[in-house]
């Protein structure tokens, strides 16, 4: 890949690139109008949720990983959760020292005086051999785990390998998570026993999945690379993961006391968006369209919380509501080729945590 390319690859490989930006641009479109609707209510009004109103009991003993929740969307729920009640877990690629106590030290002030805990933990979703020490740590802790939020990230990166070689959208979007939420299936599931409360697995996913299909053949774009690709591939490799893990949690003898959904948190302006070009030259007119964080953190909130979600597994959600995903997401024997594929990338890593790959 990183060879000299002919003039002519070069050119198929830019044709490939703007098609994707395109193709996502195009659905990028459609949802400022959206998010205009969700404003102004031109169209509909939009169901919001209000934690505050609908959650009245403490969840006081409850634990919560969400990764990348040092800010964004991801610290908006967390503060959600920890004045609920909820020990929450945040996990941050900070590096443990300084780096890691300055975020401490900036996000503990903020927590003060709710009745849950915010501990701070350092997990690399692009190292798997990070996220295997977080495992480790993490059973080590002895805690249970009622509430699983994958919301890490990365969006329009430049093509790059990770250390372990994978692409890195694929990588820290994807593979990272499947890795955890395989590791913590049992501890999710003994909680959900102990508590009398289904446990919950919430992917924080996006709606440009709508605009990309897989390439099976070709998942970390060696072949062929456009971050817009990698992106919203990553992102329906997560809605389609998520089908095939709910009907695996719904077989005869399996984890039956976890759910898990996808949401789209919808547009906010958080720093995923710092590489999208007319945000950085339009700054004001992206405040405008863009919900903030903590309107992007309602949905999530609400697959982690409400009621009415109790139960319900294998769906996708906008805006407080099912929605249906792209239709080729729904391709179970795209999903099973995609769970397989998955399983046996992570292979070696499964069997450092004691998970039974075949
Ligand atoms: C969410 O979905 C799947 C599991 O259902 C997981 O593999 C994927 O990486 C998750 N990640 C995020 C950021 O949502
Ligand atoms: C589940 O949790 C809620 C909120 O803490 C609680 O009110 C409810 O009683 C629990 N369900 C069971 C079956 O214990
Ligand atoms: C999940 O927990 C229930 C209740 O303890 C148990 O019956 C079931 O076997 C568990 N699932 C797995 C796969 O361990």
């Amino acid at each position: 890949m990183k060879e000299e390319k002919s003039g002519f690859q070069n050119v198929i490989h830019n044709v490939y690139n703007l098609w994707c930006f395109i193709c996502l641009y195009l659905l990028g479109a459609y949802y400022v109008i959206i998010e205009l609707n969700r404003k102004f209510g031109f169209i509909n009004k939009v169901k919001t949720f209000d934690v505050d109103s609908v959650i009245t009991n403490s969840l006081e003993g409850r634990v919560c990983i969400i990764t990348g929740g040092g800010r964004g969307i991801g610290w908006e729920t967390a503060r959600s959760l920890i004045k609920k009640g909820y020990h929450v877990i945040v996990t941050s690629s900070a590096k443990p020292g300084s780096q890691l106590d300055a975020l401490k030290a900036k996000l503990s002030p903020q927590v003060d005086g709710y009745s849950g805990k915010l501990d701070i933990w350092h997990l690399e979703l692009s190292s798997l051999t990070s996220v295997i020490e977080f495992i480790k740590k993490f059973r080590g802790s002895g805690l249970g785990l009622n509430l699983l939020i994958n919301n890490a990230g990365i969006m329009f990166a430049p093509f790059a390998l990770t250390e372990d070689g994978f692409e890195s959208h694929l990588s820290i979007n994807y593979l990272g998570h499947c890795l955890l939420i395989w590791a913590f299936l049992p501890i999710l599931n003994e909680t959900g026993f102990k508590s009398r409360n289904l446990s919950r697995i919430v992917n924080v996913s996006s709606s440009t999945h709508y605009a990309r299909n897989l390439r099976l053949d070709d998942l970390n774009g060696l072949k062929l690379y456009s971050p817009y690709h990698a992106y919203a591939q990553s992102k329906l490799a997560q809605i389609m993961f998520t089908f095939k893990l709910h009907r695996y949690l719904n077989e005869k003898g399996s984890y039956d006391l976890v759910t898990v959904n996808s949401v789209h948190p919808g547009v906010a302006k958080t720093a995923l968006y710092e590489h999208v070009w007319w945000v950085q030259l339009f700054p004001s007119l992206a405040s405008m369209v863009f919900r903030t964080p903590k309107e992007g953190a309602e949905t999530v909130l609400y697959a982690a919380l409400s009621p009415e979600v109790d139960g319900v597994g294998g769906k996708y959600f906008e805006d407080c509501a099912i929605v249906r995903a792209s239709k080729y997401s729904y391709d179970e024997s795209k999903q099973e080729e995609l769970w397989s594929t998955t399983r046996s990338l992570l292979k070696p890593w499964l069997e450092q945590v004691e998970i039974n790959a075949s």
